[in-house]
């Protein structure tokens, strides 16, 4: 089971670290029945170095390695408060994840190469772990046909198909935007047969049932 923990969700700027001991504890609960490995992205910490770089001008490649840094700044966060649960240093690659995860390791992980989001870094870590779903920690409960802040009317979705969200991330986004997931990792998603399930991040709880399988608020997303 991979976890896609969103840079918003983490690291937000409102009781942070308060947020991060209530999912510790979480987590060390579920991990006695999942196997995990967490992918950490990097936030407004991250979008602070890729911008800034930018405007010193810096190159896609080195602005990527900024927001690589990021992620893996906000894993080790999210290690410390996971203590003897998860090993202090963090795997570079997800062929290296998948191999240091067992039922003792909660693996905890940022970015791996440039070039895709940590979304993408999660496909890839599920399709190494051969894992059926992953859970996506995002800022959203749920995916909408439309922004919900700006059309009062979008349609909510409790669930879709992986063409379907492959759809409204490149209608409503454009291709290559932040959406509510990677187009790459939607892409492998497909192609692995693995389910993707959004869920707010920020609730506990919801996060809880949808990394057991239990019934979700937010949406699952079906690839078979
Ligand atoms: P995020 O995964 O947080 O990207 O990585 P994001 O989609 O922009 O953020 P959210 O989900 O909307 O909050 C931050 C940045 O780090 C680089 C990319 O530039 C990405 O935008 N990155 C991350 C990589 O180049 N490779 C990786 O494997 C991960």
């Amino acid at each position: 089971m991979v976890v896609s923990v969103g840079g918003s969700v983490l690291i937000p700027g409102n009781e942070d670290s308060a947020y991060m001991k209530g999912l510790a504890e979480m987590i060390g609960k579920v991990s006695e029945d999942v196997r995990m490995v967490i992918v950490c992205g990097g936030g407004k910490i991250a979008r602070y170095y890729t911008v800034t770089g930018e405007e010193l001008g810096g190159t896609t490649y080195q602005l990527d390695m900024l927001g690589i840094g990021v992620t893996r700044l906000n894993a080790q966060l999210l290690a410390i408060s996971l203590g003897d649960l998860s090993s202090a240093d963090i795997p570079l690659t997800a062929e290296d994840a998948s191999e240091r995860s067992s039922p003792d390791n909660v693996v905890v992980m940022g970015g791996t190469a440039p070039g895709h989001t940590t979304d993408a870094v999660a496909a890839m870590v599920a399709r190494e772990m051969h894992a059926d779903r992953i859970v996506n920690a995002t800022s959203v409960e749920a995916v909408y046909s439309d922004d919900p802040r700006k059309n009062p009317g979008a349609e909510r979705f409790s669930a879709m198909t992986i063409d379907e969200l492959s759809k409204i991330v490149y209608s409503e986004h454009g291709a290559g935007k932040s959406s509510v997931f990677d187009p790459l990792g939607i892409k492998i998603a497909k192609e692995e047969k693995i389910d993707i399930l959004i869920v707010d991040g920020r609730d506990i709880s919801e996060l809880r049932n949808a990394i057991l399988g239990k019934e979700i608020r937010g949406t699952y997303v079906s690839s078979r």
